[in-house]
């Protein structure tokens, strides 16, 4: 990856009363890289590492000057949606990237489906789509009308490609089944959402026979704290070592803080790449990688965002 690079805030605005656009630009008037649809950026912010995607209403110059974002507050958080919605304009912040897990079939028609926040990489590939000639149809679910950003901006931009949905109107739910059996033979889907969201639309295709090489997805949180997580144990089998997980942090933390090297880059439970062979023990499995019964085997799991059911995990590190 590169090589951090500092950027400056240089507008902010709220879009809803938690979701935050910023707008930033390079640090001194550098030029900034480009990059593809579905694109995120890894902010380091004092908070620990996390990730934003870019959003893009005109199809992206190489000369824009410019990258935006837009962050949902999380009250139960850990802390990274609060920096962002408390940076003000002039404020630096150094990132690195851009990544992308979350690419766009150029020339294949897609559907696109977002929730809730996941909007953000979904808009960027609508405009590149719609840039292109290329069919898409995007569906825009949220809880409720209040809390759905750039909806001007979106209903301006893709008029009837654009379908919107509110979770609190049941004449406007998303029909998931419908869709999936409206989908044709070249259509790729795509879904940024929460994980409940990721799994119904993965089920969905599966049951209309779609392909899961043509559905692909980038989950929209954190490895949030649930009710009733509790500590258990890991061992790292090459070494013996044996390390306590507390509510409220991640196998992933605890064995870093230790000093075990590790591979991981999402830390959302959606790239697959902290995947981890388990040799004893029951995982509590929290990502949207593994099929369900990939789950039920329990043989392996994602170490970023799932915990145990057992009092310990014997793992293949
Ligand atoms: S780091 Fe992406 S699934 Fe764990």
């Amino acid at each position: 990856m590169n090589d951090p690079v500092k950027l400056q805030l240089v507008s902010a605005r709220m879009l809803t009363g938690s979701v935050r656009e910023l707008v930033f630009a390079a640090t001194g008037g550098a030029a900034l890289s480009g990059y593809a649809p579905g694109a995120h950026f890894k902010f380091q912010l004092p908070v620990g590492e996390r990730c934003y995607s870019l959003i893009d209403f005109e199809p992206r110059a190489s000369d824009a000057g410019h990258y935006r974002f837009a962050v949902l507050l999380e009250a139960d958080g850990s802390g990274g949606s609060k920096h962002m919605h408390g940076l003000e304009p002039g404020d630096e912040v150094e990132i690195l990237g851009p990544v992308n897990e979350f690419p766009l079939q150029p020339s294949k028609p897609a559907l696109l489906i977002a929730g809730g926040i996941g909007v953000t990489p979904i808009i960027s590939m609508a405009t590149a789509h719609k840039a292109a000639g290329t069919a898409f149809r995007f569906h825009y679910a949220c809880r409720t009308e209040a809390a759905m950003a750039y909806r001007a901006e979106l209903e301006a931009a893709f008029g009837d490609q654009l379908t919107l949905h509110f979770d609190d109107r049941a004449e406007m739910a998303l029909d998931l089944a419908g869709l999936m059996q409206s989908c044709g033979s070249e259509e790729h889907i795509y879904v940024c959402g929460p994980k409940g969201m990721i799994e119904a639309v993965k089920r969905a295709a599966d049951a209309a026979g779609i392909a899961g090489t043509r559905v692909h997805f980038e989950l929209f949180t954190t490895a949030a704290e649930q009710a009733g997580d509790e500590a258990f144990e890991v061992e790292v089998k090459s070494t013996g070592e044996v390390f306590v997980v507390p509510a409220g942090k991640t196998i992933i933390d605890v064995l870093e803080e230790g000093g075990v090297d590790l591979v991981y880059d999402c830390q959302r439970g959606d790239c697959g790449i902290c995947q981890t062979d388990v040799i004893d023990g029951v995982p509590d499995h929290r990502d949207v990688v593994l099929s369900d019964s990939e789950k039920a085997e329990g043989k392996v799991m994602q170490i970023c965002v799932s915990r145990a059911k057992s009092a310990r995990l014997v793992l293949d590190l």
